[in-house]
């Protein structure tokens, strides 16, 4: 989604507002701009396409302005082009303005304006904001006046920012269901829709709150309440991510960085504060039913979570996508919903967790961005440690939170009494072994994964079949598959293949199929008979299995042996080599792996 970058400081500021936004780019965009200052007159700098182009194109970096905005635009409201790119100015050019979210009543107030003379030059909502201040600063001969009418006119949401040549050494900005934070340096001071726009100059952030506005000046800044008007006192939040950790580090692409991270990432989760675990798991044992929620890809950690709960702790906690819960969910005071988010920021997952608080439901949420909306929304959140994923595609995050469910699933289960201390020691012991497996499949496996993603990027349509905990395994790896390389894969249960998707099985139809450990005997077996299906219909089958070579021999097309390991952490094991396969596919098929069409980071809007 959009991306906002603003600096106020001593000196010319270019350079750190082209980081700043740079640092955002992984959000997802479409176009970029930028208004600065010459003396007392806006410069407003615009167009299409990609961050750095743009800003070598333009010469941004040659300009010189001791106070900026920039903007990265994610099209919402009109087409891709250089007039629907923000910032936008008022007709006097007094006012530029970024803005992410949605203006729902644009319309009304657009027409409005225009009948009392106002001219637009893009289909946008955000346009009306400049033109509104424009406006209210008529009336009020006061900028911050004339920003809290504007606020009051607005519906919807937005996290706006914009400078004025009228006060020159100030950015005003204001927040509701839009992600906005304060950067506090010594030097200067930042805007941002995340603490990336300005983690490379200081880990200090103000975190805004909704219904909040802020004025922030070099030296100084103060938020205030959109109502009242009052100042509000905030606490300076800690960032505790190293600007390091947000660079490739010698890796081609983020993905596959983050990919790789997983070991430290599992290491990290495996540390979570146990207060915190045990508190979560209290909610969950004093709630009569739980609902995991969340979407694309923490959906399907919500269905991991399902089978993990059930299967350890005897708790049915169905998963509903975020966007259906309105739609399904029935909760009530004695309900817990429970969220994933990698970003904290989701559109779709904020909604279903306000309209479960609206019904007297507790919330909590598994959340890896520090001080996001979902993490300071909920009664109880607990923060992943996964550092931050750069990425569109989310890896390490969606790992990191199965772990953590099954964490907390581990407690439930000795709370209620379904689980001996003997089998919750083993559990945790096998959990401490995956760091290292992971790093060694990563060592060991990746060539080969390579190799055969590479042979077969060509293939159009994949089945991903698991049963069981496989199942959810299945599935998201299908997503990555059509995310990242564009490629149709359709996740389903291998039990469901024999109800009519077996009829279009051929030796033109490829499949993976995620293969439990023997171990795991029933859940392998009916897992098996599925393999046997298809290749009796000469359908291409690549088992992913833990098998030893030679066990399996002509079962599958294509085979990739894992190290035995217990069934705990077979499915996780069984995720990351999904992971990898579709990132291969991706660089094979030379597709933008970072940064994907069509998906943003956090889907802000709804
Ligand atoms: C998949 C992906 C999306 C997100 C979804 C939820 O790789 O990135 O499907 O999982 O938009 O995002 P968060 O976890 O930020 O709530």
């Amino acid at each position: 989604m959009c991306g906002i970058s603003g600096a106020v400081g001593l000196n010319n500021i270019t350079d750190e507002l082209y980081q700043g936004i740079r640092n955002l780019e992984y959000r997802g965009y479409d176009s970029c701009g930028v208004a600065l200052m010459d003396k007392k007159s806006l410069v407003i700098r615009k167009n299409t396409g990609g961050v750095e182009e743009f800003f070598r194109k333009e010469n941004v970096l040659s300009l010189s302005s001791k106070i900026g905005i920039a903007h990265t635009r994610w099209a919402t409201h009109g087409k891709v082009t250089r007039e629907n790119t923000h910032p936008f100015t008022s007709c006097d050019g007094k006012f530029a303005v970024v803005h992410n979210g949605i203006i729902s009543n644009f319309r009304p107030l657009k027409d409005k304006l225009t009948r009392e003379g106002h001219k637009f030059d893009s289909e946008t909502d955000t346009e009306v904001i400049p033109h509104l201040l424009e406006k209210y600063y008529k009336e009020t001969k006061n900028i911050e006046q004339a920003l809290r009418k504007v606020i009051n006119v607005l519906e919807g949401t937005f996290a706006l920012v914009f400078i004025s040549p009228m006060a020159p050494g100030q950015i005003f900005c204001a927040k509701r269901e839009s992600p906005l934070m304060l950067g506090i340096g010594d030097e200067a001071k930042y805007v941002g829709s995340d603490f990336n726009a300005f983690i490379d100059h200081t880990k200090n952030a103000v975190i805004i709150d909704d219904g909040e506005y802020a004025i922030v000046s070099r030296d100084s800044y103060v938020v205030k309440d959109f109502v009242t008007g009052q100042e509000i006192q905030k606490n300076i939040t800690k960032i505790d991510w190293d600007s390091e950790t947000t660079k490739k580090g010698g890796y081609p692409h983020y993905m596959l960085k983050e990919i790789y991270e997983q070991p430290q990432v599992v290491t990290n989760a495996l540390e979570q504060d146990s207060k915190s675990l045990d508190e979560l798991a209290d909610m969950i044992f004093e709630s009569e039913k739980m609902i995991l929620v969340g979407v694309g890809t923490t959906y399907y950690v919500a269905s991991y979570g399902n089978y993990i709960f059930s299967s350890l702790a005897g708790e049915f906690c169905p998963p509903i996508s975020s966007d259906e819960f309105p739609s399904l969910a029935n909760v009530d005071e004695k309900s817990l919903v429970l969220a994933l988010s990698q970003s904290g920021e989701t559109y779709d997952t904020l909604t279903a967790l306000k309209y479960a608080k609206s019904q007297g439901a507790k919330t909590a949420a598994i959340v890896n961005v520090m001080g996001s909306a979902i993490s300071r929304f909920v009664d109880k959140a607990i923060l992943q440690g996964s550092g931050p994923e750069i990425c569109v595609i989310s890896t390490k995050a969606a790992l990191s939170q199965m772990l953590i469910l099954t964490l907390v699933a581990l407690r439930v289960a000795v709370k209620k009494k379904v689980m001996t201390k003997k089998v919750f020691n083993a559990s945790m012991a096998a959990l401490h072994d995956l760091p290292g497996i992971i790093q060694s499949i990563l060592n060991e496996r990746s060539g080969f994964i390579h190799r055969i993603a590479h042979s077969y990027c060509k293939v159009r349509h994949w089945l991903y079949l698991g049963r069981g905990i496989y199942y959810p395994v299945a599935l998201e790896s299908a997503l990555k598959m059509k995310e990242v390389a564009y490629v149709h894969a359709e996740g389903m249960p291998a039990g469901f293949l024999k109800h009519g998707t077996l009829a279009m099985i051929d030796q033109d139809i490829y499949s993976i199929v995620f293969i439990p450990p023997r171990s795991d005997k029933a859940l392998y077996e009916a897992t098996i008979h599925s393999v046997d299906e298809i290749r009796a219909r000469s359908g291409f089958v690549l088992g992913i299995h833990f098998d030893e070579r030679g066990k399996n021999k002509d079962l599958f097309s294509e085979e990739l042996i894992l190290p035995k390991v217990p069934p705990l952490i077979a499915p996780l094991i069984q995720m990351v080599i999904g992971q990898l396969f579709s990132y291969f596919t991706a660089t094979s098929l030379k597709r933008n792996v970072d940064k994907p069409r069509s998906l943003a980071k956090s889907v802000t809007v709804g």
